[in-house]
């Protein structure tokens, strides 16, 4: 295995923590490059569930590096727990983890921003996780933010602090008429995070760029999904940072000419949490019936997930915009008891034919899409021990997926489970 990067071709959720794990055995470094604690990233080991929001999913295997790049914004108190929830699983992370001293730090005024701006002041809901990744990010752009190294030096942090206070202060109770916050406890209470996490922090870039040199192999881990990107989604419904293959090296300080692979994990089906257009959303029955055979409800918040049919302009908008080798379908046993199947090849809207995902919102909105049908196979996939013991129907589905997205199946996911995964 060479450096790959492994993104979510639709809006999340796509099963990229078990692919993730799963890939993590012949790698030496994991890297999560953007986002934050607004991922959810499940791995399921025999009775087992963990989810982890900041942590690589290369964790719950031993002598792999996992790391935390200078793209991910963190909340310090978050990562703490995770550490703590993975000590109680036995899983230590002391001696290989390791932070980006670049990265950026998410205080609990930003937490605060997130929830507001949604509450009261913009007329578009996006659904936030409420993770405070917007406001973080916004400072990290703005220049006013502090990041993890900046926690070290006690008389550097106390100025940037004091000024991100003072401003957020004014926001909160003349725009928001809300509480206000005291400086010297989050001094305090930061100081004291970053005792904990102090062992783990590096030049992230520097180690990285080491290993490469050593022939290690790296495996990144994004976040989100392709449509939730920053720049390539369905803008203002996405996160703030670049979950898309490009993100990966911005994010962690390895050049593009290092990554010699980008994989794609896509659902057999499509799921969205949070607001903004879903063009191939189910109604109401049929939403019930696969987010519960699905179990289709966010690993981070608890939300239910909107489901709808298979979009191939999605995953073809994921393939270019990524550069994808090959995908990774997910949760095909999800479809097992649909006697027939939609896909989405194309949209129609005032009686233009849309090929290519529109970046018009107005478009993605009120667009219908154009689907063809397939027969469903009625059989039970979740103990197919071979991909070309796969029902004929299902690897007609996935040939006919690979065909409209253009990239080839590479594996295919029937469980939760390790074993659950077919290699094409
Ligand atoms: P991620 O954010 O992309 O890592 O995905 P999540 O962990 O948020 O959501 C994926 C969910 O689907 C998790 O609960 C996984 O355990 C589960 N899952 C992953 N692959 C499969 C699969 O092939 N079949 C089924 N039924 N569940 C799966
Ligand atoms: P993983 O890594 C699915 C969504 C939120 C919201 C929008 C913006 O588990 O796939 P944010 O809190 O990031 O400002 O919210 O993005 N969102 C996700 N949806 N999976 C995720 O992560 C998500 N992270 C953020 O629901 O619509
Ligand atoms: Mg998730």
């Amino acid at each position: 295995m060479s450096n790959i990067v492994i993104i979510g071709a639709q809006w999340g959720d796509e099963g990229k923590g078990k692919i993730i794990d799963i890939l993590s055995k012949d790698a030496d470094y994991v890297v999560r490059y953007q986002g934050g604690n607004n991922a959810g990233h499940t791995v399921v080991v025999g009775t087992d569930k963990i989810i982890l929001h900041l942590i690589p999913s290369g964790i719950l295997h031993k002598n792999k590096i996992c790391v935390i790049g200078n793209g991910v914004v963190i909340d310090p108190e978050a990562l703490i727990s995770e550490i703590e929830y993975l000590k109680k699983r036995n899983i230590d992370v002391s001696n290989n983890l390791r932070i980006s001293d670049k990265a950026h730090v998410i205080f609990p005024y930003h937490k605060i921003l997130d929830k507001l701006r949604e509450e009261k002041f913009r007329k578009i809901k996006i659904g936030t996780t409420g993770k405070g990744i917007g406001p973080c990010y916004t400072d990290k752009f703005a220049r006013g933010g502090i990041r993890i190294g900046d926690l070290l030096n006690k008389r550097l942090f106390k100025d940037k602090l004091k000024c991100n206070v003072e401003e957020k202060n004014a926001i909160f109770s003349k725009v928001y008429k809300h509480k206000i916050y005291r400086f010297d406890k989050i001094y305090q209470q930061y100081l004291d995070f970053v005792n904990i996490i102090k062992p783990y922090i590096c030049d992230c870039s520097v180690l990285l760029n080491e290993a490469i040199r050593k022939k290690k192999k790296i495996l990144f881990e994004g976040a989100q999904g392709t449509l939730l990107d920053v720049d390539h989604g369905t803008y203002p419904f996405v996160t703030s940072s670049n979950s898309t293959a490009g993100g990966a090296c911005v994010g962690s300080g390895v050049g593009p000419t290092r990554i010699n692979k980008a994989i794609g994990i896509v659902k057999a089906y499509t799921t969205r949490v949070g607001e903004g257009p879903f063009p191939t959303e189910f109604s109401a029955p049929l939403m019930k019936k696969i987010r519960t055979i699905g179990k289709e409800f966010g690993a981070t918040t608890g939300r239910p997930r909107r489901c709808g049919w298979f979009d191939a302009l999605v995953v073809k908008h994921a393939v270019a915009v990524n550069g994808l080798d090959g995908i990774v379908v997910t949760k095909l046993d999800v479809l097992d008891q649909m006697p027939k199947l939609k896909i989405c090849r194309g949209y129609k809207y005032k009686g233009k034919l849309y090929e290519h995902f529109p970046s018009d919102i107005e478009v993605l909105w009120k667009a219908k899409p154009v689907y063809e049908e397939w027969p469903g196979w009625l059989q039970d996939t979740t103990k197919t021990k071979k991909f070309s013991k796969l029902p004929v129907n299902a690897r007609k589905y996935l040939k006919r997926l690979s065909q409209l997205v253009g990239a080839k199946v590479e594996m295919v996911s029937i469980g939760s489970e390790r074993n659950q995964t077919l290699f094409v």
